[in-house]
């Protein structure tokens, strides 16, 4: 069964409910850039690459909802969503560069009706939703020659189907080496403390039947020492201009004990999630979310009342960590500064065959 973590029905966007899963599957229906928000906010939808597809569309539906209003009012209304949507999460950059995206379309077509402007934006928001999944597919397909013919693999969190428009990430990589027969296991960190691992990894795994076993994230440096990890494959919500990347909190602990044990370290990314303007991880954001995720779970409280908590949902592991990085237009062996400039250089040249740039 295929995950449809974003759909577009019967003039609104509809977002899996990430928050409720695996116990129920439904949908939340959303027709404004508020409502999306929320849904980022609140983790109805998340991951990189689905928060941003989620935003485009967020900007349609803002210009859909106002598209009847004089040009002055549509484009206040508009001003209103895309702040709301930016201010929605703030280390995934993907978000950035959906509305980068979607107010750059806008911008050449300013003049036109607000009905028209609508359904430019409309189009826009439907083609990074469909080359998000293409993207994918292909960074899916280079990662996959990195993978042995067997192999048991370590992922952390979610970067999955439920993550992006469809196929994943590291768990493209995954899906993608076994449509190409190779004999994949993989091992999921549960994921403290949202359980992306244990709820939404475990599950969407599972509905294809690709072998998964579950792991608390305190077993991971045992799994390895005991020889039942060959490969660590994790996603990304912004790798910096010297390859730094930060993802889930744990990701870097991962880092560190794949390294401690030899074991390859592989990020899988698309280029929008790739922000060129920043220097190195250090600069990167980390958004600092509600304790209540670390003092219990659900309505369930383990914690002392009154506890002091600290709850950074992403950690940033140095490059010098990560032995590739998987993007649409090539691997990245050992990435560096120089080797990402290449990189980009090469992306902005349209080439797509996929190099390996070592
Ligand atoms: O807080 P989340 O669930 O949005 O965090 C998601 C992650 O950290 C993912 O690993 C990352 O966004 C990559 S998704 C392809």
């Amino acid at each position: 069964m295929m995950v449809e973590t974003l759909r577009w029905r019967e003039h609104r966007l509809e977002l899996l409910d990430q928050r409720l899963l695996p116990a129920t599957v439904a949908y939340v229906a959303c027709s404004s850039a508020e409502e999306v928000a929320q849904a980022i906010k609140t983790l109805v939808v998340r991951g990189a690459p689905a928060i941003g597809v989620a935003a485009a569309y967020g900007v349609a539906l803002q210009a859909l909802q106002h598209a009847a209003q004089p040009r002055a009012r549509f484009t206040s209304a508009m001003h209103q969503g895309l702040q709301v949507l930016t201010a929605s999460r703030p280390t995934a950059v993907n978000l950035f560069w959906a509305l980068n995206r979607m107010r750059a379309l806008w911008a050449t077509c300013e003049t036109e009706a607000p009905a028209a402007v609508a359904q430019r934006l409309l189009a826009e928001a439907h083609a990074i939703c469909a080359e998000d999944v293409r993207v994918n597919q292909t960074l899916g397909a280079h990662g996959a020659v990195l993978l042995p013919q067997e192999a048991r693999v370590l992922t952390h969190c979610n970067a999955g189907a439920l993550a992006t428009a469809g196929h994943g990430t590291a768990l493209g990589v995954i899906r993608s080496a076994v449509a190409m027969g190779k004999k994949i296991s993989v091992l999921v960190d549960e994921t403290r403390p949202v359980l992306q691992g244990a709820r939404l990894t475990a599950w969407e795994l599972m509905q294809e039947a690709i072998p998964v076993t579950l792991i608390t994230d305190s077993m991971a440096g045992h799994m390895m020492a005991q020889g039942a990890v060959d490969a660590v494959v994790v996603g990304a919500d912004r790798v910096a201009a010297n390859g730094d990347v930060a993802n889930k909190i744990g990701t870097y602990m991962v880092a560190v004990l794949a390294h401690r044990h030899e074991i390859p370290f592989y990020v899988a990314a698309p280029l929008s999630t790739f922000d060129w303007s920043l220097d190195s991880g250090a600069a990167i954001p980390i958004e600092e979310r509600n304790p209540e995720e670390v003092l219990g779970f659900g309505a369930y409280r383990w914690a002392p009342a009154g506890i002091a908590v600290c709850n950074p949902a992403f950690d940033v592991t140095p490059a010098e960590l990560v032995s590739a990085l998987i993007t649409e237009q090539g691997v990245v062996m050992a990435p560096d500064r120089t080797k990402l400039a290449a990189l980009k250089n090469h992306s902005q040249c349209g080439i797509h065959s996929p190099p390996i740039f070592d």
